[in-house]
């Protein structure tokens, strides 16, 4: 089937990514380590990479490539996402393209997230002079039958989420800036019932979770979880888990996903019976 590049920003880029997620998990049920949800996550502020042309490669059936960049403020991202059985001409083009624009835009600090089992990758970013950070993480899943039960929460807190908000400000909005809730709107998977929170008994916010309900894959995804420093230990993040993955599981989601990036979270999530199937380590190119 011939293959076409073609640039694409924005909206249109994140509905191209989405695509080409969508059909790579359709393909492989652990290929990668995105869900089109972890990219209309990041989504949620505006970013110089919003107006970046993005590399798409496309056959007739839709997008099957992409070299994605990703402005993060501290640093870049690169993600060559590709479809599981994609050629290694296929790989090489992504990389290649990808490498271009680091030159072309003389990107002072790049990372890629690889996975541990992808020698691909890994080979890939040695060659190009990546070095392996030792910022690990990883990814989990469950069937939903194996879901905890919901817990009661601690006396006092009450659960919310942004279908019934009482005009209360979005949650995320100190750390992600008052357009987050526009940002996220603007997502096709983006669903406010699974966008839940724990409000403490003197109305702080005191934690949140977003999950995402992915009818085309069957996956639901957490991403992100937080209770905040004052509010630790206590439950909270047990029971915004288990709300969220109840939710989950009624709207049919068939398997559910989370990833990690600290022993706190993996601890969590294991603790709540999700199962660890792959780890991956940042690797980043010294200006
Ligand atoms: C991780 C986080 C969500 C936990 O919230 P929390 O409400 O304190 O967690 P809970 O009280 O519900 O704890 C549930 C389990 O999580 C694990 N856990 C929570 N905090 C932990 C910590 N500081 N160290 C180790 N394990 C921890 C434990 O297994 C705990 O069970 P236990 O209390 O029986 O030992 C919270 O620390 C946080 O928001 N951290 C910053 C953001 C973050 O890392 N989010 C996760 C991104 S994937």
């Amino acid at each position: 089937m011939p293959i076409r590049e073609e640039r694409v920003a924005g909206l249109d880029a994140l509905g191209a990514a989405t695509r080409l997620l969508h059909r790579a998990r359709l393909a492989d049920a652990e290929t990668g380590i995105w869900e089109a949800d972890d990219l209309q996550w990041w989504w949620r502020t505006p970013r110089p990479s919003d107006t970046i042309e993005q590399s798409f490669w496309f056959d007739d059936e839709g997008p099957v490539a992409a070299a994605i960049f990703t402005d993060w403020g501290r640093c870049w991202g690169f993600d060559p996402l590709v479809l599981p059985d994609a050629s290694p001409h296929q790989r090489s083009a992504v990389w290649s393209r990808g490498l271009d624009l680091i030159d072309a835009r003389q990107l002072p600090c790049v990372e890629v997230l690889a996975r541990d089992d992808d020698t691909d990758t890994r080979l890939r970013l040695t060659t190009a002079g990546f070095v392996a950070t030792g910022e690990r993480s990883g990814t989990t899943w469950m069937q939903p039958g194996a879901r905890p039960a919901v817990p009661a929460l601690p006396d006092g807190f009450r659960l919310v989420d942004r279908a019934h908000a009482e005009d209360r400000p979005h949650p995320m909005r100190p750390r992600n800036g008052n357009d987050v809730e526009g940002r996220l709107r603007q997502c096709s998977l983006y669903d406010p019932e699974l966008d839940v929170g724990i409000v403490a008994p003197n109305g702080d916010s005191a934690g949140y979770a977003l999950f995402w309900n992915d009818t085309v894959t069957g996956v639901g995804l957490l991403e992100p979880m937080r209770v905040e420093d004052a509010y630790q230990r206590r439950g909270l993040a047990r029971a915004l888990l288990a709300v969220g993955l109840d939710r989950l599981a009624a709207r049919g989601a068939t398997r559910l996903k989370v990833g990690y990036a600290t022993d706190a979270a993996r601890d969590l999530y294991v603790g709540a019976g999700f199962r660890i199937t792959t780890t991956d380590q940042t690797y980043r190119r010294p200006e």
